[in-house]
């Protein structure tokens, strides 16, 4: 729980109410009540306070109109406040409410009821609210030019960034696809006194081999049919800035000759010209290709190589970089959580166990575009292994402690007879031996929630 000495609540009334709030007695219960006016000024108190936790009542007994969801998603998705909804028995019959309380409720009540009861489930929201992880706050220190992590290969990556981007020398990044050659190439570029002239990247691999040349070099007026006037090309672009060859390893070989004539002398020809032309770029490199291999077979010089690798990173791959990959995974949350319907809190154990366990083969571009899908797709308000499309890897047996195997094989057995049982928490308690609400409890804790549940399960009073 939090450290905070009083506990917060603030209450919103939907559209004015006849009843009584029913909150006035919780100050003697150890609240301290906030009353809100507007959507607005429960957001101020949100934003404001952002390190702190609250519980959040929002009265719905004088109903509200559906097409104001949307606009209430940002107060009910606000990282640090666990809401309660209070209804009118009659309006659990209304899909917009019955949805509003489902997508971004802990619990309801049935108002009137007795305080103590209200206190109780607000305690409740306010307890889950401080146990969630903290996806709304930036967290500090670990983005290095938009790269995150904090593992050892990683700090190493930074050093050996850091020191590239004090030379001119030409720089070699290898890397599985996806682990973020692009963004350390810019990194290099950022950091280096060139900073303020232009970056030019371009993927050899993306272009037609016929074309490679001409966009390179640029060519001149009448040099093949159709180049009606000069064109520049991408080195001339780059002049006293920085040129990122991506996918090197997808430069056709009459293309490598010209580059390495280029890198030797500093100058070139566009194609169909004969005047050569000086340009200052700093080059980098990169490729998920083994380049060492494609020497072997004769699909790279050689020569070429030991020009365009002068200094060599390497990127590690995303699989070994330990707590990382659910920084990471938090970061894709953050960054697209308003994409989804509802709130999601964080990621459940079994989805945090499929992360560590998972091979990455598509690395932190994989990783990515899982959680952004995940965040789309999932039910709950954690993104599960299913939401992730991992459910297998989480049973993979890696080393865990006796802790995460019961997690795993509890969160495993209710996936199990919750789809048993289409979700019918009434079913799927007695195939488990565990009361509803006990079931329910769990389903929380293991963001396992769907849609279609059972609603009463969470009312109270
Ligand atoms: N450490 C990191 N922190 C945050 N985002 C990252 C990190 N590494 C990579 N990414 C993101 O992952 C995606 C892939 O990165 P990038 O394009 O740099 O990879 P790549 O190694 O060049 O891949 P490919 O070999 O397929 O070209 C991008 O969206 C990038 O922003
Ligand atoms: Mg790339």
């Amino acid at each position: 729980m939090s450290a905070q000495a009083t506990r917060d609540v603030i209450y919103f009334a939907s559209a004015p109410t006849d009843g009584s709030p029913a909150l006035q007695g919780l100050a003697t219960l150890g609240w301290h009540l906030r009353r809100a006016d507007s959507m607005p000024a429960v957001l101020k108190i949100l934003r404001g306070h952002a390190g702190m936790r609250f519980a959040a009542v929002i009265d719905l007994r004088g109903g509200f109109d559906a097409r104001d969801l949307a606009a209430m998603a940002p107060m009910l998705s606000a990282g640090n406040a666990g809401w309660v909804a209070c209804v009118q028995p009659d309006q659990l019959a209304l899909e917009p409410i019955r949805q509003l309380i489902r997508d971004y409720c802990y619990d309801y009540v049935t108002l009137p009821c007795p305080e103590q009861v209200l206190s109780t489930v607000i305690g409740h929201a306010y307890g889950m609210a401080s146990l969630s992880p903290r996806v709304q706050d930036e967290p500090a220190g670990d983005v290095n030019d938009g790269m995150i992590g904090e593992c050892p290969p990683m700090r190493a990556l930074y050093r050996a960034l850091r020191k590239s981007a004090l030379t001119q020398a030409p720089v070699f990044i290898a890397g599985e696809t996806g682990t973020g050659k692009e963004l350390a190439a810019l990194a290099i570029h950022r950091h280096s006194s060139r900073h303020d002239q232009p970056f030019a990247a371009i993927n050899c691999g993306a272009i037609a081999q016929n074309l490679v040349q001409s966009e390179l070099f640029g060519y001149e007026r009448g040099a093949f049919t159709g180049a009606q006037q000069r064109k520049i090309g991408r080195i001339e672009h780059a002049h006293h800035g920085t040129l990122f060859l991506d996918e090197i390893g997808d430069l056709p070989l009459d293309c490598q000759a010209s580059l390495l004539r280029f890198l030797q002398e500093g100058c070139f020809e566009r194609v169909g010209g004969h005047e050569s032309i000086r340009v200052d770029v700093r080059i980098i490199s990169a490729t998920h290709q083994d380049l060492r291999a494609l020497i072997a077979e004769g699909r790279f010089r050689a020569d070429l190589y030991h020009r365009l690798c002068v200094l060599r990173l390497e990127q590690p791959p995303l699989r070994e970089r330990g707590d990382d990959i659910v920084r990471l995974a938090e970061n894709a949350l953050r960054r697209y959580a308003n994409e989804g319907r509802r709130v999601i809190r964080g990621f459940s154990p079994c989805a945090i166990h499929a992360l560590h366990t998972y091979e990455w083969p598509g690395n932190v571009r994989e990783l990515i575009n899982r959680v952004r899908q995940a965040v789309v797709m999932a039910d709950g308000r954690l993104i599960t292994a299913e939401d992730l499309h991992l459910a297998d890897e989480h049973t993979n047996m890696l080393p865990q402690t006796l802790e995460e195997a019961r997690n795993n094989a509890e969160c495993d057995a209710i996936q199990q007879a919750l789809r048993r049982n289409r979700h019918r928490l009434i079913d799927a308690a007695r195939d488990l031996g565990v009361s509803r609400v006990t079931l329910y409890r769990l389903i929380e804790r293991h963001g396992l929630r769907r849609p279609d549940s059972d609603a009463n399960a969470a009312g109270a009073a």
